[in-house]
């Protein structure tokens, strides 16, 4: 049986990472993440998200982050997927639509046929997205601000406004959760999310220790 695909999805701070570790070890699932989880993506993370000294351009950042993308599908996601894992990856495409397209105000159009190539039509069973105030995820995170954090609370604004909106269009795919709860309320929400997603028989090792 073919594993299943979950995407975290929200801005920087939102505290997704936490879940992403919290959820994949309880679905016994590949946890992985972009940009930056494969060899190539790991130069392309670095040209990304690094200070740069020449400015790079939008359209360029936006192609380097579906190369991330096409070669964690290729090298890591599908081949999960095949071999029955469940992958939770931390980021996916509508991390392009919401930055590069809401954020940085790049043709939506445009953006969705390029994620949709890259990834070959590869979408998730369920998205879900930490929703969180700008300013408390300002809050929450730690050392230098990268590349994209350092363009500040409006662009930070429109690219959380933006993963709203995404959500609200696919809600049948999607779960909104209110990322300033508590790390072990917003971990049942989401299970719940999961199991409803096509009951205990869709998940690994059904009745074992790892569901409650
Ligand atoms: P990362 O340090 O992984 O941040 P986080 O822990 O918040 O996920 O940095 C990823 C950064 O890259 C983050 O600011 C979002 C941005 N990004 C895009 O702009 N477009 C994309 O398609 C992806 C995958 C990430």
């Amino acid at each position: 049986m073919r594993g299943r695909l979950i995407a975290l999805e929200g801005i920087d701070g939102c505290g997704k990472s936490t879940q992403a570790r919290i959820l994949a070890e309880r679905l016994g699932a590949v946890s992985t993440f972009e940009p930056g989880a494969t060899a190539l993506g790991k130069s392309l993370r670095a040209l990304l998200l690094d200070r740069q000294e020449a400015p790079v351009s939008t359209r360029a950042e936006a192609l380097l982050m579906a190369a991330d993308r096409a070669q964690h599908v290729t090298d890591v996601i599908v081949p999960a997927l095949e071999s029955g894992r469940w992958v939770v990856t931390d980021r996916y495409s509508p991390s392009t639509l919401a930055y590069q397209g809401f954020g940085r105000g790049l043709d939506r159009e445009a953006l969705e046929a390029l994620v949709g190539w890259a990834t070959a039509g590869l979408r998730p069973d369920l998205t879900v997205l930490f929703d969180v105030p700008v300013l408390v995820a300002a809050t929450r995170r730690s050392g230098e601000d990268d590349r994209m954090e350092a363009e500040g609370e409006a662009f930070l604004q429109r690219v959380a406004d933006g993963y709203l909106t995404l959500a609200a269009e696919s809600a049948e795919r999607w779960l909104v959760v209110d990322a300033t709860g508590t790390v072990e309320a917003i971990a049942e929400t989401i299970w719940e999310a999961v199991e409803a997603l096509d009951g205990l028989d869709g998940l690994p090792n059904p009745g074992s220790g790892g569901i409650r």
